[in-house]
Parts: C-alpha cells; sequence; structure tokens
C-alpha cells in the first residue's frame, strides 16, 4: 500500500519523505487554508519536494470553471493529481482532464456508487472518506472493502485513495483490504510505530544497561 501524507505543511512533508515513508501528498482547501500559504505557490513547493503525485483540489463548483482550474494546477508540475468532487459537474471535469492526459483524483466519495461512476469517467484516484463515515456510525472500511471488490469485479484500473484517516488502525485495516493507497494526516503515520510492548520493553532493557554499566561509544 502505498502512503499518502495528507497536508500542506512544508516541514512535516519533509520529514516523512527523507525517511522513504511519502509516496505522493494530497491537499485540500482546509489543508491549504490552514497552512496559511497561496495554493500555487505551497502546491508548487510541494510538487519540487516529492516525485509522486500531489493532490490539488479545484475550488469551482460548475465544470467549466473546474476545468479551467484543473488545467491551471496542472501546469504547476507533472506530478500534479487534480482533485475534484463527487458531483456530476466533478464527473464531467474528471473525464474531460483524464483525456487531456492528466491525473485525476476524484474527492468526498461516500458510496460504491460514487466510486463506480468515478472509474468510468476514468479517474486516476478515487478518495473514499472513512472517518466521516464513522463519524456517522457508518462503517467507512466497509466502504473500501466493497470499491475493492467492484473495481477487481470489473478490472477497473482507478486506485483506491483511502482518505479521511484518524488512527494507526485504519492504516493496518485499509492494507489488510487492499486499498492501493491511504493518505494520512503526519501525526497518524507517526503513531504506526507506536506500541505499549515496546515502550515497555525498551524501559527494561534500559534499567539492565544501567544496572550493568553497559556502553558502546
Ligand atoms: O483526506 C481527506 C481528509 O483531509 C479529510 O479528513 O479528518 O477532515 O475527515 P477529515
Amino acid at each position: 500500500m502505498k502512503f499518502f501524507v495528507d497536508t500542506a505543511e512544508i516541514d512535516q512533508i519533509k520529514e516523512l519523505n527523507d525517511l522513504g515513508m511519502v509516496d505522493g501528498v494530497t491537499t485540500n482547501p482546509s489543508l491549504i487554508a490552514k497552512s496559511g500559504r497561496n495554493i500555487l505557490e505551497v502546491t508548487k513547493e510541494i510538487c519540487d519536494l516529492v516525485s509522486g503525485p500531489v493532490s490539488a483540489e479545484v475550488v469551482a463548483l460548475d465544470a467549466e470553471t473546474m476545468l479551467a482550474e484543473g488545467r491551471k494546477l496542472a501546469k504547476i508540475a507533472d506530478n500534479i493529481a487534480v482533485k475534484v468532487p463527487l458531483t456530476w459537474a466533478g464527473l464531467q471535469t474528471c473525464k474531460a482532464l483524464t483525456d487531456e492526459g492528466i491525473m485525476v483524483n476524484v474527492t468526498l466519495c461516500f458510496s460504491a456508487n460514487q466510486a463506480l461512476l468515478a472509474a468510468k469517467a476514468g479517474a486516476t484516484f478515487i478518495s473514499p472518506f472513512i472517518g466521516r463515515l464513522d463519524d456517522l456510525n457508518l462503517d467507512g472500511l466497509d466502504l473500501i472493502e466493497d470499491i475493492r471488490t467492484i473495481y477487481d469485479n470489473y478490472g477497473f484500473e482507478t486506485n483506491i485513495l483511502a482518505a479521511s484517516i484518524r488512527s494507526a488502525n485504519h492504516m493496518s485495516d485499509c492494507a489488510k483490504i487492499g486499498a492501493d493507497v491511504a493518505t494520512a494526516p503526519p501525526a497518524v503515520i507517526k503513531a504506526m510505530a507506536n506500541h505499549m510492548l515496546t515502550d515497555k520493553g525498551l524501559a527494561g532493557f534500559m534499567a539492565d544497561v544501567e544496572k550493568a554499566g553497559i556502553k558502546i561509544l
């Protein structure tokens, strides 16, 4: 499973990228607003840093303006994936940009039918939002599983990009189901390293290091 990092914070992307943990980056208008940066400038910086796909989202609601925005975003760098919402206008934009050879990430997906439409429109990525379904007492992981089944049934090449990931468990669960990509905030990716038995075991080793005066350097 590929790891995308869901942030527009350059320092955090750089730290994870230096560790080889970043196969791509996703942003959205809320993350750009949080960064306080100009969308075109910060997106260019991210594209220069990371070689994998960098999702940058359109802000228009009609297909014509979305298409113009998408073309402008795509000019930033070769690794831009234009992000469009899963609306009818978004699907129209997805098809047009895909036909022009531009990667498209269709976002705000909450149902298997929406994912089916995105694949038919040629999306490079479909972004089902797990956490926001869980918030409503629905099961976001069930959706990932349903989309995996449907895409495999028909050989759709659209990549399942699990999004709205809130916990380390979401990451391993997505990997078990066979999501192609999971995009997570930096803190969630870092939390994947944590285990209380690791901490406990290390504390025991350190006590013995102290007791025996073990030194390496
Ligand atoms: O990848 C989509 C993500 O940014 C949304 O996450 O936690 O706001 O549902 P969240």
